[in-house]
């Protein structure tokens, strides 16, 4: 039967016997069977150099196996202890500024110094080893959250060297890192390798192949990092999972290249309870996206409380956190941690709070989680086995993440939030949503949704190409095609390798910087004779074998083309030469995605499915603060309240359905 796994992350370290004498007790009531320990505990695992300790935590490891309990260790490299500074002072990570990173808080040690690699490599070892088959141990998180605190990217001279050794392996000859870069504008052509540093700050912009190898390079770094553990982990503990805390949308690491060396992928979910819920589905979906599972490795279930600002976050209203939680199942995850058992009494976070507050005692918070516990265990049966089939895609790239946070283009523009506006706009429509990489297997889906895809080979053209012909459906946004993965522009006209496959020519450009607009009109389609204004930034396009869709009425724009679908075998291609508002991308995406049974689906409703081979599981969530109803296509066992629904239906405030189809 399927198991959701349940529980907390735990810091025994923080406690003593006596303040902890109730935990497992509490654990075991609310229902947990698995923690996650130790990612913070280097110092406790090894308090001086080569001397060892375990037997802080595996009396506790014993306790919670034996109240069924399982363990999920960290490796506790994200925290180096004091004296691994102080002996190796240069292993400390340095900024674009050149200042220092100092040790006192985590994730201060540079991935590139051989000293913490290979201390980082004797801890995992030596971890592994103990716990290779101590009975509870089921699996392992490497390091936290890569990049955490803006430290992916570090300057030092251990990274320098390290990065001209990746350009020795990527490029081989300077000369070819010349003709890649461009080294000829601003008279930066090297001839040694050392000539070659790190894109520190600079008197202005660097050079954009430059920046973009180095951003590749950093991500490489904690990939290379990760991969070593996963290596030491695997061989010596061949029986336990091995995965790492990503960050949802954190653009730094490229978390597909890391997720080759995860047995299933992991998140840290701390959403926004006024925030827009669809924000979080998105992080759930990037997660779920890089292997099929995931877990929540690190779910809120209290108050944040940012160790930086010092400040104390809103507490979650009384069901928030089932909400999230079922959030995190419905959307595919199979394992959710909450953040944290109990809060600190010390230590810079003292303010994040957890299922329990600093006095232990068990509170309306600790009963939501309980309960949720349980309405998990009831459906478990119906999950088993259950996964989401998307039939749709956003095409979301780290390389295009990193060419355009340097070059944004249009003011105000970010990539992210461009992705996720179209990520929204089909879950708005029912359908969950894969997000995928430009390596993707396109013939999975029945649309591709690829924002603003500037940076194009002829391979991604091709196969892009060869996806539409047999028979899907593509869209593309503005700037696509603009330049080559060495991040130069194309010598080509707009949309650049894609032209053709598009139908259109790109004639010019224009970024807005006053707040102008344009009125477009759609002139076919689903939308047809529907007026909306446009802003930011706004293409002029000239058909060769695509029609025009909507075009300028106004200004010097009037009556060229700004949306055009271009059909190609048995495909189509829609080119958007502008930036919809939400409403009208909505609508329009709608028209273009496959028929969703559920219509006209409230704002702040979401809609996912997990299926198996026993059928469809459909929730429904509603992420607001009020009563929400909508019509089902008829009737359905609802089984979290054991009730016939529907079709007319009302969901209260952060109620859950779960529906059997
Ligand atoms: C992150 C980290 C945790 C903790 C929480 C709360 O997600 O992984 O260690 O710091 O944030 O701050």
């Amino acid at each position: 039967m399927m198991m959701i796994h349940y529980g907390a992350c735990y810091y025994p370290e923080h406690w003593t016997g006596e303040q902890a004498k109730s935990h497992i007790p509490l654990m075991q009531k609310a229902g947990f069977n698995v923690v996650r320990m130790g990612e913070f505990a280097w110092s406790k695992f090894e308090p001086e150099p080569g001397r060892y300790r375990f037997e802080w935590l595996d009396p506790v490891i014993k306790a919670l196996h034996e109240a069924g309990i399982a363990t999920v260790l960290g490796t506790p490299t994200c925290v180096p202890p004091p004296w691994v500074i102080y002996k190796y002072p240069h292993i400390l990570q340095v900024d674009r500024e050149g200042r220092t990173r100092h040790p006192g808080s985590r994730c201060h040690a540079c991935k590139n110094a051989p000293e913490f690699r290979f201390l980082s490599e004797q801890i995992t070892q030596t971890l592994a080893r103990h716990y290779a088959e101590v009975e509870g141990v089921i699996g392992w998180q490497t390091d936290n959250e890569f990049g955490c605190h803006n430290t992916t990217r570090c300057y030092c001279g251990q990274c320098e060297k390290a990065f001209r050794d990746w350009l020795v392996k990527k490029y081989g000859d300077v000369s070819a890192v010349n003709e890649a870069w461009g080294t000829a504008f601003w008279s930066s052509e090297y001839r040694q390798w050392h000539e070659i540093s790190v894109p520190r700050k600079m008197p202005t912009g660097c050079n954009p192949g430059h920046w973009l190898d180095f951003a590749r390079f950093s991500s490489d770094t904690a990939v290379q990092f990760h991969k070593t553990q996963y290596g030491l982990l695997k061989s010596i503990c061949p029986k336990h999972f091995v995965t790492h805390n990503f960050m949802g949308r954190f653009p730094e690491v490229d978390y597909y290249a890391l997720s080759e060396y995860v047995d299933f992928a992991a998140w840290d979910n701390y959403p926004d309870a006024a925030g827009d819920a669809m924000e979080t589905a998105y992080a759930h979906e990037i997660t779920r996206s890089f292997k099929g599972r995931y877990w929540v490795m690190e779910e809120k279930s209290g108050p944040t409380g940012d160790a930086d600002s010092g400040l104390l976050g809103e507490q979650p209203e009384p069901g928030e956190i089932r909400r999230w939680a079922w959030q995190s199942v419905a959307n595919g995850a199979d394992g959710i941690c909450y953040f944290r058992w109990r809060a600190c009494l010390t230590g810079a976070e003292q303010y994040w709070h957890g299922i329990l507050d600093h006095d232990g005692v068990p509170r309306r918070r600790y009963a939501e989680v309980r309960k949720t516990g349980e309405e998990l265990r009831a459906v478990a049966t119906a999950l088993d086995g259950t996964v989401i089939k998307a039939p749709v895609a956003v095409l979301r790239s780290f390389d295009i993440l990193w060419s355009l946070e340097r070059q944004p283009g249009a003011p105000g523009f970010s990539y992210d939030q461009h992705c996720f506006d179209l990520y929204r706009a089909v879950r708005r429509s029912g359908h969950n949503c894969d997000i995928v990489q430009a390596a993707a297997d396109f013939s999975r889906y029945k649309v591709v949704l690829a924002p603003s895809l500037t940076l194009v080979d002829e391979d991604l053209a091709t196969r892009l190409d060869a996806f539409v012909q047999g028979g899907g459906t593509l869209v593309l946004t503005p700037q696509s095609g603009t330049r080559t993965p060495t991040n130069a522009m194309t010598d080509k006209t707009l949309p650049g390798l894609l032209a053709e496959l598009v139908g259109i020519a790109v004639e010019e450009v224009r970024p807005y910087f006053h707040g102008q607009t344009h009125q477009i009109q759609f002139r076919q389609g689903s939308l047809d004779g529907q007026t909306c204004a446009v802003s930011v930034w706004i293409e002029l396009l000239r058909c060769t074998t695509a029609q025009p869709l909507a075009e300028y009425v106004d200004g010097a724009a009037q009556s060229r083309p700004a949306i055009t679908c271009n059909s190609r075998g048995k495909g189509s291609v829609y080119y958007l030469g502008v930036f919809l508002a939400r409403d009208v991308l909505e609508r329009f995406i709608a028209g273009l995605l496959p028929e969703f049974a559920v219509k006209d689906i409230p704002d702040g409703v979401e809609v996912s499915q997990r299926r198996g081979p026993q059928g469809r599981l459909v929730f429904l969530i509603n992420h607001t603060r009020e009563r929400k109803s909508l019509t089902l296509p008829g009737q359905y066992p609802e089984l979290l309240s054991g009730e016939t629904v529907g079709p007319k239906i009302a969901i209260s405030a952060n109620g859950v359905l779960v529906l059997k189809a």
